[in-house]
């Protein structure tokens, strides 16, 4: 049997630092990546109203003068490591999502078929203004051959009917280890990968940042590769799978949802 320690060097191998641009023939049959939020954000300031100790730095953000052409930038590396029977998922904050929408529709070679909306909990902490506490998901298909799963195994599906329009999932805090700006919450990616992937899948996330695209699809025995220009993303990527191949992890991630879940009443 593989050692722990050989695991892991197999999984970091699989995230490169690297622009998203210098991808080449992937042939990936899930593309699942959420670009920066052309917000000059940085997750280090007051935007998240909580403490950002442990934050760490590096994120790349992408200007607003320059935002349609990062977006066109990333749909050619879509286009160009997706599978012709591949789907891909954007995600997308409110405040660009016209603009990435337009992109895609002018974009020859992908195909808008859908949009879903994840909803999270960031509204607690929104005093002054309604909080956007909502993603947009963009779904794209290359070509006819696609497929999805019509039922996961998260509260998503086994709990009410399954609805792929609004997916409700909080985000899963974790304490004394490094974070990631926008990190993305395991059950969101596990519910979205089930849906859309099958085992033993090439699942591919050019703007990864943490690699939680890439720990989630390993989890549940998809392939994966990933990458960032964030030297950062790839430290906390190991942070995370030794936090999720490790059963105490787990427990603490089940306290933090519990007092989450409490918090805002889910
Ligand atoms: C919203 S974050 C992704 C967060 C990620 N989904 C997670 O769960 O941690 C967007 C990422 O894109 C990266 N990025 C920006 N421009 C890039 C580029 N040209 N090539 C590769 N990565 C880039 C940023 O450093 C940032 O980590």
């Amino acid at each position: 049997m593989e050692s722990k320690e050989n695991i892991k060097l197999e999984l970091l191998k699989k995230y490169e630092i690297k622009d998203m641009k210098d991808w080449k023939g992937v042939n990936a049959d899930l593309i699942i990546t959420d670009p920066p939020f052309g917000i000059e954000f940085s997750g280090k300031n007051g935007n998240y109203h909580r403490n950002s100790d442990n934050v760490v730095s590096g994120y790349v953000e992408w200007k607003v003068s320059e935002y349609s052409e990062r977006i066109k930038q990333l749909l050619k590396t879509i286009k160009d490591n997706l599978k012709q029977s591949g789907q891909a998922l954007i995600f997308s904050g409110w405040n660009n999502s016209n603009l990435i929408h337009n992109e895609i529709m002018k974009f020859e070679g992908l195909t808008l078929r859908g949009k879903m909306y994840w909803t999270y909990n960031f509204a607690p902490a929104c005093k002054l203004r309604p909080a956007h506490n909502v993603y947009e998901i963009f779904w794209i298909t290359k070509d006819g051959g696609w497929h999805y799963n019509n039922r996961c195994s998260t509260h998503h599906c086994t709990e009410g009917e399954p609805n792929l329009t609004t997916l409700k999932f909080i985000r899963d805090y974790k304490m004394n280890m490094p974070k990631y700006p926008t990190r993305l919450p395991f059950k969101l990616l596990k519910c979205l990968l089930e849906h859309f992937s099958d085992k033993e899948d090439l699942i591919f996330d050019p703007l990864s940042g943490s690699g939680m695209v890439g720990v989630v699809a390993s989890m549940l025995d998809r392939d994966f590769l990933i990458g960032d220009l964030n030297e950062n993303g790839k430290i906390v990527f190991e942070h995370l799978i030794e936090y999720y191949f490790n059963k105490n992890g787990l427990m603490q991630d089940k306290k933090i949802t519990d007092f989450w879940k409490k918090k805002n009443g889910y």
